[in-house]
């Protein structure tokens, strides 16, 4: 031990014993402050734009005043010596201390560094960038992720990802998983019981962005974010949980504040009560326009649910006439007319549909066989979608998606016995949560000859390069998600031609 760190200790000790009365030398607080991490969550950056991008983190501490007054700087290089942009913003209790900066006026296509000071104390620095202007035409690097189940292995996915510097993630939902803890997992959920509360929520989102390798992610690059179910409950649709409890919107409300409170969204995205618009569009040049979907909060509930129960089966066609029925709806009527009008008002090479669920049809059986949760139990939805993308001349669509804990590649279709897709769907597996057996999957295969690519073991990211003309993916899948240090291998590698849906191997 240096004779120093024996003083600063000695220094600590006594300061702890005094209680750092107001009485206290300044440089006694000015020690006690510097010596606790307030920003054990980390940092991140998100929702980039053009001309501005946010700035988020989140204070920690049992002893913090409700009001903190937290600085942040944005700069060219990452040593601050280029500050372009500072200022300061209050860390409320009642928004759990959260900070969501944005600054604006920023120059396009440029990368920052960001970091945060407050109590004494300073944050890690970020990397973030702001999308390229309107016209501009350079390409991208992203990556989709989606459903990080803490209990169901390590983030390794995610330090790989982090070396490969995307310039943008784009996370599709399952954030957090809500269950209460289980003993014998390779990780477990701290707490007791599944979160309902505000509380166990944002215990919750501390407990997963307290991961060093999650801190990294969000160190590189902005991310652009979406959610599912498991940001609130498993299979909830719109107002109603699975469990049919009748409180279930004050559930949603507490989910919902909590999620915005550790996502780098902007203060106009705050949640009032149990809504959120979390629907947006993100324009990156002439390149491509990112239109991020919601199908949780509008949702009609799921058709012919298990008695006595909300959320999915997996039913007959010919047992569920209800699914057939004319104007049910997975995007709720004002999200689908706002899809359509920013499908029709972009000149955007690429239209990236980022949302939850693998929307490319899928039966169990010859006769019709689905699972009521995702597109497959909304088809009539999925049909007026797949028109309105025909209708509006939507150039070179592409269907971004998770949720299932699968890797899947599909040709979308307008309708089934159609000659040629309409557009091509990437569904990325999860960073950690289980999928369904190999072989269950493979016997249903034959049924569904317009998925191209189904391997529902791999656990990882895919990471895409789009250009004017192309845009290429590689499924990125690491060697075990219960070993902290796996290593990482690309499984696939698919591509889609400007002007020709449907994907190409290789
Ligand atoms: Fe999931």
């Amino acid at each position: 031990m240096s004779p120093t760190s024996f003083d600063r200790r000695r220094l600590l000790q006594w300061a702890a014993a005094t209680a750092f009365g107001t009485g206290a030398p300044l440089f006694v607080r000015a020690a006690r402050a510097a010596d606790i991490d307030r920003f054990p969550l980390g940092i991140a950056s998100g929702s980039p734009r053009a001309d501005s991008v946010v700035l988020w983190t989140r204070l920690i501490g049992a002893d913090l005043p409700a009001r903190v007054p937290v600085q942040w700087e944005l700069a060219r290089d990452e040593a601050f010596t280029q500050v372009v942009a500072r200022g300061t913003e209050t860390a409320e209790a009642a928004w759990g201390h959260s900070v969501h900066a944005q600054p604006r006026e920023l120059a396009p296509s440029r990368s920052y560094f960001y970091r945060f000071t407050a109590l004494g104390a300073r944050s890690a620095t970020g990397r973030t960038r702001t999308a390229p202007p309107a016209g501009a035409s350079e390409s991208l690097a992203f990556a989709i992720a989606s459903c990080q189940r803490w209990d169901h292995g390590h983030f390794a996915a995610w330090r790989h990802l982090a070396d490969e510097s995307p310039d943008l993630v784009v996370f599709l939902g399952d954030y957090i998983y809500e269950y209460g803890p289980v003993a014998g997992r390779v990780r477990v959920h701290e707490g007791s019981g599944d979160a309902t509360t505000l509380a166990q929520y944002r215990a919750r989102y501390a407990q997963y962005k307290g991961d060093a390798d999650l801190q990294r992610i969000h160190a590189v690059a902005p991310w652009i974010v979406t959610w599912d179910d498991h940001e609130v409950a498993n299979d909830y649709a719109n107002d109603q949980g699975q469990d049919l409890a009748p409180n279930f919107l004050e559930r949603r409300a507490a989910a919902y504040q909590a999620w915005w409170e550790h996502m780098p969204l902007p203060l106009s995205a705050r949640p009032v009560r149990a809504n959120a618009q979390v629907f947006d569009r993100y324009d990156w040049g002439a390149l491509a326009r990112f239109h991020v979907l919601d199908d949780r909060q509008y949702r009609d509930h799921q058709a012919c649910p298990k008695p006595g129960r909300g959320g999915s089966s997996t039913i007959d066609l010919a047992a569920c006439p209800e699914l057939m029925k004319p104007g049910r709806t997975l995007l709720g009527a004002a999200q689908e007319r706002w899809l359509g009008e920013g499908l029709a008002q972009t000149d955007a090479r690429w239209n990236l549909l980022a949302q939850q669920t693998l929307m490319a049809p899928f039966t169990w059986t010859k006769e019709g066989r689905f699972w009521t949760d995702g597109w497959a139990g909304y088809p009539v939805a999925r049909e007026r979608l797949l028109d309105t993308l025909a209708e509006r001349r939507a150039a070179n669509p592409v269907v971004l998606s998770g949720d299932v804990h699968c890797n899947y590649i599909a040709d979308l279709k307008r309708r089934p016995g159609d000659a040629a897709p309409l557009a091509t769907e990437f569904c990325g597996t999860s960073i950690t949560s289980h999928g369904m057996a190999q072989d269950r999957l493979d016997a249903a295969l034959p049924l569904n000859p317009h998925i191209r690519y189904a391997r529902s073991e791999e656990r990882g990211y895919m990471s895409f390069r789009l250009d004017p003309q192309r845009l290429e993916a590689a499924l990125r899948v690491v060697s075990d998600a219960n070993d902290p240090n796996a290593s990482i291998r690309t499984a696939a590698r698919y591509g889609v031609e400007a002007g020709r849906a449907g994907a190409q191997v290789g």
